[in-house]
């Protein structure tokens, strides 16, 4: 399928004068199965996300409503993507330090998960991410 690296997903659309529908299904649109869905929503203004990586976990994070940005980070370098159509996805690899800021008034960011929640999968610290990162860790 498509290469492991962090990359905005188009998902396809189904439109006609009632509105739209976008579908996304797991293995057939992203890399993975969906094993859990979550959503931020009611973020009050200036919020800060996520700032923590995961060790095996992957995610597609999707604007369903507004626009934010997500910053994502190898260990080597950094990119970041501004999201704002409930058609794209960002695809988040496993071993990625991400950030979202930026959230718009009302905005939803939907989250479709490789993995259920596991405490354990997550590194919290930014020195010991990039300690795994190198091998070191
Ligand atoms: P966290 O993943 O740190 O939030 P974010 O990356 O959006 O800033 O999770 C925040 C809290 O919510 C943390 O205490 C764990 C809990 N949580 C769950 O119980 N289940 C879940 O599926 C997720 C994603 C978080």
């Amino acid at each position: 399928m498509l290469e492991l690296k962090p990359q905005v997903l188009e998902f396809p659309i189904v439109n006609d004068e009632r509105g739209k529908l976008s579908v996304v299904e797991g293995l057939k649109h992203i890399p993975f199965d969906i094993k859990r869905i979550y959503y931020l929503y009611d973020l009050p203004g200036g919020a800060l996300r996520g700032s923590h990586a995961h060790k095996e976990l992957e995610q597609i994070i999707i604007s369903i409503s507004g626009s934010f940005d997500v910053t994502l980070d190898d260990g080597e370098s950094q990119n970041t993507f501004s999201l704002n159509r409930a058609y794209l996805g960002l695809y988040v690899p496993k071993m990625h330090w991400r950030t979202l800021s930026n959230f718009s008034s009302g905005s939803v960011c939907l989250v479709l998960a490789s993995e259920e929640y596991l405490e354990d999968d997550y590194i919290r610290d930014y020195d010991a991410f990039l300690k795994k990162v190198k091998g070191q860790g």
